[in-house]
C-alpha cells in the first residue's frame, strides 16, 4: 500500500457481491477527497499487517461486511473473524469505519458489522465515523449512500481535506479483438465461472468456482394452476458431490436471451464481438470484473446482472452519455444523495422494479458504451435452493422445489425471475438428445435434524419452505425402515388452495398413513371465507407444541416466510 501511495484500504466481507460493490465504490470515491484507496479481500490479506497501516499518514481502514446464517461472517471474512476472536493484534492508532450489511428480518441483524465495530475499538483502533447499518429488507442502497456522504464529510473534517470535483473515471481498460487484434476461440470464455474450458473439461472437485454440469433428470410442475412450482431432480453420478438433508444446492443461471438481445439493440452493438476488460490498477488482485476475454453476448448472458434494479452509481455514470439534457438532469437528480433524489430513486427505480433494460428503454437518449455498462453492473449471482431430498434415499441426485418468479411491475411490464424461468425450460430430453445440463455446487448448511433420532421435531414450512423438510422426512422414513426408534415428526404446511398448490400432497399423505409423519397440519389460506395460515394452526396447538419442545426437549424448525407475530 505504502509503495502505491495509498492511504485508504476498503475491506469487504461479501457472499453475493453487495459489500464488495460498496467497497469498490468507496475506494473509487476516495480520489475525490485527495486520497488514494484500494479494495481488499480479507481472505487474500495477512490481517496481522493491519496495524502497519498506522505507519501511513492520514490512513483509514474501512470495512463493508455482511452477516449470514446465525449471525456468521461471510466465507471470505471467516478467517479474519477467527483472528479477531482469538486475540487479533494491538491496533492502537489505526483509524477505521464500518458499514454493516444485513437484513432486519433476521434475528442477528448485522451482527458481524456490529461485532467488528466494537472489537476494533477494543483492540485500540479509533473510529473515524459511526457504524453504518444497511438493511437489505428495505433500501440498502439508500442506507449506504446516506452513510457514505456523512462518512466522507467526517473524514474531510478530521483530516482537513477539501472535496474535489466529481470525476467519472473508468476502472477497467477495454481491449477489443477484431481482424487487427485476433484471438483464438479456445482462449475465449463461453460462460465458465472461473477456469477457461472448465465446462468442456469437467474435473472434480466441484465447488463455487468450478461448478458441476449436472443433468436434469426430472422437471415437473407441482402446481395445478397457472403458476409454476418446479420439482427438479439433478443428477450427481460421477461428480463425487455429497450432501446431507438440509444442505443447499446453488445453480448458476443464464439471463433471458430476449433481454440480452434487447440491450444489444438499444445500444446498437454487435454482441458477437470479443473483448476484455483489464483493471487499470495493476496492484489490484481483481484483474477483470468477470472472466475475460469473452463476447458481449456471453458477458450479458452469464456474467452480469441485467434484471435487478441498478444502484445509484450506475445511474450517475450512465447519465454522462445522455444526449438529451432532460434525461441527463433526471439521472443526475435520481442518483444524488439529496432527499429528493432518494425519494425519486425509491419511487422510479425500486418501486417500479426498473431494470437496466427498462431504464435504457425509458430514457432512449442514454446510450453508454456497452463495455462501460458491463463494468458497472453487478455480477450475476448463483441462486441457492434448499435441497428437498435425503441422500439416504437419493444418493445420486439432489431435488429442488422452486416457485417460478413472475410479476407485473408498476410500468406494466412482466418481470421474470432469472433462474426459475431458465430452469423451467430445462426439460430432460429437450436438447436434441443431448443431456440438459445445469451448473451447480453444493453448499453445506447448519440446518440439520437432531443427532438423536428419538428427539421429536416440529417443522414449520409453508410454501417452498417445505423443501428441506421433505429431505428430513425422507431421512426419518429411512431410519424407521432400519427399525431405529424415531421420535415424533410433526409438520405444519401452508398454501393457498388444497386443489392448486398443495406441494407433494401424495407423499405427505402416504407418510401420515405409514406413521413417518406423526401429525400433519395443513392451512389452506383461500379455501374458506376467512384466511387461515400456519400461524393460526400453531396458535391452536400451543399445548402440543410446548409438550414437544418443552417437556420432551424436541427441536422446532421454521423455513420460508412465517409471520410469527400472528402467534404472539
Ligand atoms: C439459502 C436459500 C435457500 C433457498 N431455497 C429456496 C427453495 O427451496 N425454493 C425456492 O423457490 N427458492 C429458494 N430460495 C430463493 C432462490 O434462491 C431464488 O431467490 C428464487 O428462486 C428467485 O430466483 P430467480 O433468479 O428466479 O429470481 P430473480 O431474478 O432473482 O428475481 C427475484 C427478485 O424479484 C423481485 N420480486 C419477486 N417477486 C416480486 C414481486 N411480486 N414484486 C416485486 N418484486 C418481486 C425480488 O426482488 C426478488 O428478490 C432460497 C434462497 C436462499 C438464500
Ligand atoms: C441465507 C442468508 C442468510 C442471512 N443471514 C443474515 C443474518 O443472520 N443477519 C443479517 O443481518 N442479515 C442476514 N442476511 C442478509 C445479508 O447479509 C444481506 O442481504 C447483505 O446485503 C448481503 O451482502 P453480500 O451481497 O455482500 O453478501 C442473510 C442473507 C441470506 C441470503
Amino acid at each position: 500500500m505504502k509503495s502505491g501511495g495509498r492511504n485508504v484500504v476498503v475491506f469487504y466481507g461479501s457472499q453475493t457481491g453487495t459489500a464488495e460493490e460498496f467497497a469498490a465504490r468507496l475506494a473509487k470515491e476516495a480520489t475525490r477527497y485527495g486520497m488514494k484507496a484500494m479494495v481488499a479481500d480479507p481472505e487474500e490479506c495477512d490481517m496481522e499487517e493491519l496495524s502497519k497501516l498506522t505507519e501511513i499518514e492520514n490512513s483509514i481502514a474501512v470495512f463493508a461486511v455482511a452477516t449470514y446464517g446465525e449471525g456468521d461472517p461471510t466465507d471470505n471474512a471467516q478467517e479474519f473473524y477467527e483472528w479477531l476472536q482469538n486475540g487479533g493484534a494491538d491496533l492502537t492508532g489505526l483509524r477505521f469505519a464500518v458499514f454493516a450489511l444485513g437484513n432486519k428480518t433476521y434475528e442477528h441483524y448485522n451482527k458481524m458489522g456490529k461485532y467488528l465495530d466494537v472489537r476494533l475499538e477494543e483492540l485500540g483502533a479509533t473510529r473515524v465515523y459511526e457504524l453504518g447499518l444497511g438493511d437489505d429488507d428495505a433500501n440498502i442502497e439508500e442506507d449506504f449512500i446516506t452513510w457514505k456522504e456523512k462518512f466522507w464529510s467526517s473524514v474531510c473534517e478530521q483530516f482537513d481535506l477539501q472535496t474535489g470535483e466529481e470525476v467519472s473515471s473508468r476502472q477497467y481498460e477495454l481491449i477489443s479483438y477484431d481482424d487487427d487484434n485476433t484471438i483464438s476461440d479456445d482462449k475465449v470464455f463461453h460462460g465458465e465461472v472461473a477456469r477457461l474450458n472448465s465446462y468442456a473439461n469437467q474435473k472434480a472437485p466441484f465447488d463455487t468456482k468450478n461448478p458441476y454440469l449436472s443433468p436434469v433428470l426430472v422437471n415437473r410442475n407441482l402446481y395445478n394452476s397457472e403458476r409454476n412450482c418446479l420439482h427438479i431432480e439433478l443428477g450427481l453420478t460421477g461428480s463425487k458431490l455429497r450432501y446431507e438433508a438440509g444442505d443447499h444446492v446453488a445453480v448458476y443461471p443464464k439471463n433471458d436471451t430476449n433481454l440480452v438481445e434487447r440491450i444489444g439493440q438499444l445500444l446498437e452493438m454487435d454482441l458477437n464481438k470479443v473483448f476484455a476488460l483489464k483493471n487499470l490498477d495493476e496492484d489490484s488482485s481483481k484483474k477483470h470484473p468477470f472472466p475475460c476475454p469473452t463476447s458481449y453476448k456471453t458477458a450479458l448472458t452469464f456474467y452480469t446482472d441485467i434484471t435487478s434494479t441498478p444502484r445509484t452509481h450506475v445511474l450517475k455514470e450512465i447519465s454522462e452519455y445522455a444526449t438529451n439534457e432532460e434525461d441527463k438532469a433526471f439521472l443526475k437528480k435520481i442518483s444524488s444523495p439529496t432527499d429528493e433524489g432518494k425519494q425519486l430513486y425509491a419511487e422510479w427505480v425500486i418501486k417500479n422494479c426498473r431494470s437496466i433494460v427498462h431504464i435504457l428503454e425509458d430514457l432512449p437518449s442514454v446510450k453508454p458504451p456497452l463495455d462501460h455498462l458491463l463494468e458497472l453492473l453487478p455480477r450475476l449471482q448463483p441462486r441457492y435452493y434448499s435441497i428437498s431430498s435425503s441422500p439416504k434415499l437419493h444418493p445420486d441426485s439432489v431435488h429442488v422445489t422452486a416457485v417460478v418468479v413472475e410479476y407485473e411491475t408498476g410500468t406494466n411490464r412482466v418481470n421474470k425471475g432469472v433462474a426459475t424461468n431458465w430452469l423451467k425450460a430445462k426439460l430432460p430430453g429437450s436438447d436434441n438428445g443431448h443431456k440438459v445440463l445445469v451448473p451447480i455446487f453444493i453448499r453445506r448448511s447448519q440446518f440439520r435434524l437432531p443427532a438423536k433420532p428419538q428427539t421429536p421435531v416440529i417443522m414449520i414450512g409453508p410454501g417452498t419452505g417445505l423443501a428441506p423438510f421433505r429431505g428430513f422426512i425422507q431421512e426419518r422414513w429411512h431410519m424407521r425402515q432400519s427399525d431405529k426408534p424415531v421420535g415424533d415428526t410433526i409438520l405444519y404446511f401452508g398454501c393457498r388452495k388444497k386443489s392448486e398448490d398443495y406441494l407433494y400432497e401424495e407423499e405427505l399423505t402416504k407418510w401420515v398413513a405409514d406413521g413417518t409423519l406423526t401429525k400433519l397440519y395443513a392451512a389452506f389460506s383461500r379455501d374458506q371465507n376467512h384466511k387461515i395460515y400456519v400461524t393460526h394452526l400453531l396458535k391452536n396447538n400451543m399445548k402440543e407444541i410446548w409438550n414437544i419442545i418443552g417437556d420432551k426437549e424436541g427441536h422446532i424448525y421454521v423455513c420460508g416466510y412465517v409471520d410469527m407475530d400472528v402467534v404472539h
